[in-house]
């Protein structure tokens, strides 16, 4: 159970900060957002600072169903309905063409805008409430791991109004997608895999290729290094992590795996689902033990979960870059 600890009170005081163009966060069910109005340019470039954003990589803008969608997208067909009305509120973004409402930049003057109406009570209550679209990024500074609980937000933010929603469910962020005339890209992976979209939308589902140096990157969550702790990390077998020695190290392990002098053991989830939910508390109590190095054992992305698998993978292949 996520226990839901914010008043109709502090949703009220978020909307209020959010009408005088200031910044709010707020948790949904992937990593908690930093929310600002969507079609506020002096609050959004806020949040870009924040962050430490750099202003070619365009924000996910939340909004409470698909009606909002229609007067942010130019253009929203079946197909993207079709997504909405199977997933939302849920971990799907859907990359649509913007309409002129939708300031620059948010999208990095580029001609789309990316959409999704999160899963989660007090974050839905804050846009109705507010009555418009919000801006998203996760609530971390460029470049860290992002945040699953109010704790890890105020680590980064102190100062910042955070709306409580308890621990992310999910764990790592929604799934990116971006329809084109005959098959659909997957920009970034997440917990809606290519396997539940295919069977939606009749059609190939394909996951774009990690970009090559120099190559506009489509979606900036797709750099090498991204979700990373200030520890170096690195993704190992079991054998080549045991064979670890006269290195303070911390481990990731999802098999059993006993302590031993200079190792710290954290002990993950099995499960793949479980696995995301967890990972990124992980990745910040291990960061907290300074250590020498964070080893991550590496998952067999097999078996029916292996789309679930991917999507850690990629986090995971970040997170050690
Ligand atoms: O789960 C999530 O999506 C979280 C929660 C807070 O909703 N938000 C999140 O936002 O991860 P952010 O800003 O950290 O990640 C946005 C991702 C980036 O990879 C960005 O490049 C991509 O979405 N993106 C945003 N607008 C885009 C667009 N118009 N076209 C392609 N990719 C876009
Ligand atoms: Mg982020």
């Amino acid at each position: 159970m996520t226990p839901v600890t914010s008043t109709p009170e502090q949703i009220a005081r978020g909307v209020q900060i959010l009408r005088e163009g200031g910044v709010v966060a707020f948790p949904t069910e992937t990593v908690y957002g930093l929310g600002a109005d969507a079609l506020n340019e002096a609050a959004v470039a806020h949040v870009f600072a924040l962050k430490g954003r750099p202003h070619h990589n365009p924000l996910i803008v939340h909004i409470s169903g698909p009606e909002m969608a229609l007067t942010l997208a130019r253009s929203w067909g079946e197909r993207e309905q079709r997504l909405a009305e199977t997933f939302w509120p849920g971990p799907l973004t859907i990359i649509a063409p913007a309409s002129d409402l939708v300031p620059r930049i948010v999208r990095a003057n580029g001609p789309t805008i990316a959409l999704r109406c999160p899963d989660h009570p007090i974050t839905l209550a804050l846009i109705e409430a507010f009555g418009g679209p919000l801006v998203g990024p996760s609530a971390n500074r460029s470049g860290e791991v992002s945040p699953t609980t109010p704790d890890h937000v105020l680590a980064s933010f102190p100062d910042l109004f955070v709306l409580d929603g308890g621990p992310a469910r999910a764990g790592i962020e929604s799934t990116v997608v971006r329809l084109l005339p005959d098959r659909a890209l997957v920009l970034r992976q997440g917990l809606i895999t290519p396997e539940q979209l295919r069977s939606v939308l009749a059609l190939p589902v394909e996951i774009a290729p990690a970009p090559s140096p120099g190559e506009d990157l489509g979606s900036p969550g797709r750099l090498p290094r991204h979700y990373a702790p200030s520890t170096p990390a690195r993704l190992l077998s079991r054998v080549e992590i045991l064979a670890i020695a006269g290195r303070r190290v911390v481990v990731l392990a999802a098999s059993p795996l006993d302590a031993a002098p200079g190792r710290v053991v954290l002990a993950m989830p099995s499960n793949a689902r479980a696995y995301a939910s967890r990972l990124y508390a992980a990745l910040r109590e291990a960061d907290a033990l300074g250590m020498e190095l964070i080893a991550i054992e590496r998952p067999d992305p097999s078996g029916p979960e292996a789309e679930v698998w991917h999507a850690v993978l990629d986090r995971l292949e970040r997170a050690c870059a």
